[in-house]
């Protein structure tokens, strides 16, 4: 039976923080967002894109959750800098000197590390900012997202956005709980080199992982 650990009003809603035996489990208004126990699909997240990209990368993780993308980033020879853009200010917490702290041993104190605290749509707007690869799993996929205004980030001007924070030869990689082949579709008609990759997960669909990659290096 698992055991509540922390109850904050976020900026996108209720978060709860909950310890089931070893692991611990993030709730977004009542629907399950992330827990500790597996982390295979989000790992690929960097990963695989990193497989891509030459030493020295500089790339974009938006969101934290429990941190199993970013320990993946750091220990990947091909990651120079990482800039994590998380927008909530609990979850930053539970990362940092929290119970989370253990899960990735304390990735956040790593010196390569920059934390935004802010929402990722408006971020990404109004920086100026380029990066090798931008590795996005802030929703349960592009068509569930966890708020409305991040549905945004996958229409038609929210990937062209994406692209243009992209440098030649970059990488988006995008996370989903599920397929969306229209979602394939409109990255397949803007970056030359699409992959899906689909990965088995104990009930359910798969997870799926696109990665875009631009042409240049
Ligand atoms: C499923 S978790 C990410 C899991 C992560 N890949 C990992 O390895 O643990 C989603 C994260 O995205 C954050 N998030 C959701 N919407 C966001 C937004 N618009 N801007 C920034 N972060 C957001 C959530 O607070 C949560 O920390």
């Amino acid at each position: 039976m698992a055991e509540v650990v922390d109850v904050v009003s976020g900026r996108g809603g209720e978060l709860v923080l909950r310890r089931d035996g070893d692991e611990f489990e993030v709730i977004a208004n009542g629907v399950f967002l992330m827990d500790t126990r597996n982390g295979e699909s989000e790992r690929l997240l960097v990963t695989g894109a990193a497989d891509r990209l030459g030493p020295g990368a500089r790339i974009l993780i938006g969101g934290l959750g429990v941190g199993f993308s970013l320990r993946a980033a750091l220990d990947h020879p091909n990651v120079g800098e990482v800039v994590v853009v998380e927008r909530e200010p609990a979850v930053l917490a539970w990362n940092r000197e929290g119970p989370l702290r253990a899960v990735h041993g304390d990735a956040l104190a790593d010196v390569r590390v920059t934390v935004v605290e802010a929402d990722l749509v408006a971020w990404l707007r109004e920086t100026g900012e380029t990066f090798d690869a931008l590795c996005l799993d802030i929703d349960n996929g592009p068509e569930w997202t966890v708020t409305d205004g991040n549905a945004a980030l996958y229409g038609d001007s929210g990937v062209d956005g994406l692209a243009e924070r992209l440098r030649p030869g970059g990488v988006l990689a995008v996370w989903s709980a599920g397929t969306a082949p229209s979602f394939t579709e409109r990255l397949r008609s803007r970056f030359p080199d699409v992959r899906v990759t689909e990965v088995p997960v104990p009930r359910g669909e798969p997870d799926v992982v696109w990665f875009a990659k631009m042409s240049g290096r």
